[in-house]
């Protein structure tokens, strides 16, 4: 494992400040490359670089922590010296004012804990049927054989199971058109100059701030519903009724909206991409696909999917966390330095930003042999690659490991286990490559399949 910071002499500022990698312009430094191809500039300034690389876009300096060591520094280090607030600002008129990233620090930690109660231990064996209850209600009309693209059938599928954890029932059942649109246009505002400026005056924010509106409203309705009824849901919006804060608060109906959505946006898009990579993955590795049908045909067969049935699964988790390696979802995370702080012999500076990248983590050779090579086992026992602290960060790492976790890989067992319960799979059409042109990075379009009913 690389443990070694390099002290290649590239240009950079001031003695103390880490190398930065070549090829920057004067006044916008890396600019042009962060935007056109932002991968392989973290990849080019590691190369250069070493663990710990400087990056100048625009007027910013970035620094990109990779390798077990660094990236443990880059976890472990506290709130108020790397903090996300700062870094995800354009997050704040989706989710709302005063909700996570426009809360105290204090107020966006107890916000957070409390997804904890509707994301962990029994709720998961409440959500496990509704998972495999969405997957069939998506397939019902897909007859003896056809051809999908399965990333926009992971997207849809995804959607409906997360409004209904979430949301509840309601909304997945009686405003599903409703709540599509609203849902919609808070997607499509994070766009590239949501970073630079959330609240221009452009069509794009104002249809935003239009649907965060009318999405509190429906909200509202619904909360008035539910305590006149007296009746409550096993779900997130129900949780978040019944919780306060520690001071004895009760969340009104703004941070439940900005909570709810909050949530959504964390683990929809993360999951129908884990999704359909794995789809990709095993169908490009006929025999690993084999070992997961297998393994669902002795340990399952017609058993209920519940949740002992889906957590008992490992060949099948195994190979989703590995497509997970390959292809993280979030592949590049971002905090803002609010003091300096030292490391290595460099002094990294107040107002710089500091990137993680699990892309660019997980392609480490000496971390994970023959790194972008399709291989479960690397994951199982006696060779466990991941077993290094702080190498395999997927899910983040840390005091901000993802929450969802649980819930997403119980999700895409549940979808895999009912999928390849009833149908053969094949890739139809040309290899498919990554987008890197949003905040989630997902299989390129199409993505097609072919399915058939097994015999
Ligand atoms: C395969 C699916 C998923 C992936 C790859 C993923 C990945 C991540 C990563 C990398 C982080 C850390 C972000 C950072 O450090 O800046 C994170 C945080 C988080 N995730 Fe996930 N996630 C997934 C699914 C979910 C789901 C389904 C939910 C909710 C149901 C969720 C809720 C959260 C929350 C609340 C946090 C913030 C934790 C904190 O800041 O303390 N995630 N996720």
């Amino acid at each position: 494992m690389s443990s070694t910071t390099s002290t290649a002499s590239f240009p950079h500022t001031n003695p103390w400040n880490p190398p930065r990698v070549s090829g920057g312009l004067p006044g916008i430094g890396h600019l042009v490359d962060f935007v056109r191809d932002v991968t392989g500039l973290m990849r080019r300034a590691r190369a250069e670089c070493g663990d710990i690389a400087g990056l100048r876009v625009g007027n910013k300096d970035m620094i990109l922590f990779t390798g077990p060591r660094a990236q443990e520094r880059y976890f472990r280090a506290s709130d108020d010296v790397f903090s996300q607030r700062e870094a995800y600002q354009m997050m704040v008129p989706v989710f709302g004012q005063g909700v996570v990233y426009d809360a105290t620090p204090e107020r966006m930690n107890e916000q957070l804990k409390l997804l904890l109660l509707a994301l962990q231990g029994p709720r998961m064996k409440h959500y496990a049927p509704i998972f495999t209850e969405e997957v069939e209600r998506s397939v019902a009309d897909w007859g003896e054989s056809g051809v999908v693209d399965f990333y926009d059938f992971t997207q849809k599928l995804t959607g409906y199971t997360s409004t209904h954890c979430f949301f509840g029932a309601e909304f997945r059942h009686e405003m599903t058109d409703e709540f599509s649109a609203v849902y919609h246009d808070l997607e499509r505002s994070i766009i590239p100059l949501a970073y630079i400026n959330p609240n221009l005056p452009i069509p794009t924010f104002r249809a935003r701030d239009r649907a965060r509106n009318k999405l509190g409203s429906m909200i509202e309705d619904l909360l008035a519903r539910r305590r006149a009824a007296g009746t409550g849901g096993t779900d997130l919006f129900q949780t978040l009724m019944d919780a306060s804060y520690s001071d004895g608060t009760r969340l009104s109906p703004h941070e439940i909206t900005g909570m709810l959505v909050a949530t959504m946006f964390a683990g929809h898009h993360t999951s129908s991409v884990t999704a359909a990579w794995t789809m990709i993955e095993l169908l490009q590795h006929p025999h690993e696909m084999q070992r997961v049908v297998d393994e669902l045909d002795t340990k399952l067969g017609d058993r209920p999917l519940d949740y002992r049935a889906l957590r008992d699964i490992e060949v099948t988790d195994r190979a989703i966390r590995e497509a997970l390696r390959i292809h993280p979802p979030l592949y590049m995370l971002a905090r803002e330095v609010l003091q300096d702080y030292n490391t290595d012999g460099f002094v990294i500076p107040k107002g710089a930003w500091v990137l993680a990248s699990p892309l660019i983590g997980h392609e480490i050779e000496t971390v994970f042999a023959n790194a972008t090579q399709f291989d479960p086992d690397r994951l199982a026992e006696p060779r466990r690659e991941d077993a290094c602290p702080y190498s395999y960060i997927s899910f983040g790492a840390g005091r901000h490991k993802c929450m969802g976790n649980n819930f997403a890989l119980l999700q895409i067992k549940a979808i895999f286990a009912t999928l390849l319960r009833k149908y053969t799979f094949e890739l139809y059409g040309d290899p498919i490559r990554t987008d890197f042109g949003g905040m989630v990075a997902g299989p390129e379009q199409p993505c097609r399949v072919r399915y058939r009913v097994r015999r």
